[in-house]
């Protein structure tokens, strides 16, 4: 049983990739994104732990999945889950971007992924409060900088305005500043506090999983990270 209402979801997804799109195809040729439709992948899972997992933007295996994280990554976020005792179904996990950032690739007529620009991270970040919103996390655990410091934002923002906020205005601020002020290697493992309209999720900031097989000494970092997350768990659930 999702605790979430799913058919608003499906009304809120459908709604944001219109938007998103409109956004988009006006800068193609700038983001050079490939010919074709934006590849979409949305968030998926249950959230009966409470608990929220947001990443960068789905790859080529998620695109054909239709799910977030189930490619390498996916795998090692796997892993880790369930050696902290999480079982995936019982979270809910999405992106920043929800469509795959393709570029052309070196060969011809390949696609490869590239790195979001700031265009498309704020672009995304009203769709990814309305999830919030709907999904009501107590915990939050970003995957990575990119969703660390659009998740540290839309914090900032909602802190300033306190009330009910018009969104519309968190596109016009200042995302690059946050994009100096918070780093993973900086904040890894930290209880962060977000309050939304009417309710406070935790926030902990964890390396992408992918980091994990490019740097295999990030490791034990990581494992230390799970054990406050673990802890944060237990204390949320008292
Ligand atoms: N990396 C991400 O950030 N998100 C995915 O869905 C897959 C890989």
């Amino acid at each position: 049983m999702n605790s979430y209402d799913l058919q608003e979801m499906q009304h809120l997804n459908e709604d944001f990739r219109k938007r998103c799109t409109r956004e988009v195809e006006k800068r193609r040729d700038q983001l050079k994104i490939p010919d074709g439709p934006l590849e979409f992948v949305y968030g998926y899972g249950r959230n009966s732990a409470g608990i929220m997992l947001i990443g960068e933007a789905p790859g080529k295996d998620e695109v054909r999945m239709g799910r977030p994280f189930v490619g390498k990554a996916g795998s090692i976020l796997s892993e880790i889950l369930e050696n902290t005792g999480f079982d995936r179904e019982d979270l809910y996990i999405t992106n920043v971007v929800k469509y795959r950032l393709s570029r052309e690739g070196k060969r011809p007529g390949t696609v490869a992924n590239r790195p979001a620009t700031t265009f498309e991270i704020t672009n995304s970040m009203l769709w990814l409060i309305g999830e919030i919103l709907l999904v009501r996390p107590k915990l939050i655990l970003t995957l990575g900088n990119v969703p660390l410091k659009a998740m540290r934002h839309i914090a900032q923002y909602f802190q300033a305005s306190q009330e009910a906020c018009d969104l519309t205005e968190l596109q016009k601020s200042y995302y690059e500043e946050y994009l100096q002020m918070s780093e993973i290697g900086m904040c890894h493992g930290r209880k962060l506090t977000c309050s939304f309209k009417n309710f406070t999720a935790t926030h902990i900031p964890l390396y992408h999983p992918a980091s994990l097989i490019y740097n295999r000494g990030l490791r034990k970092a990581y494992d230390a990270d799970m054990k406050e997350v673990q802890q944060c768990v237990a204390l949320l659930s008292e």
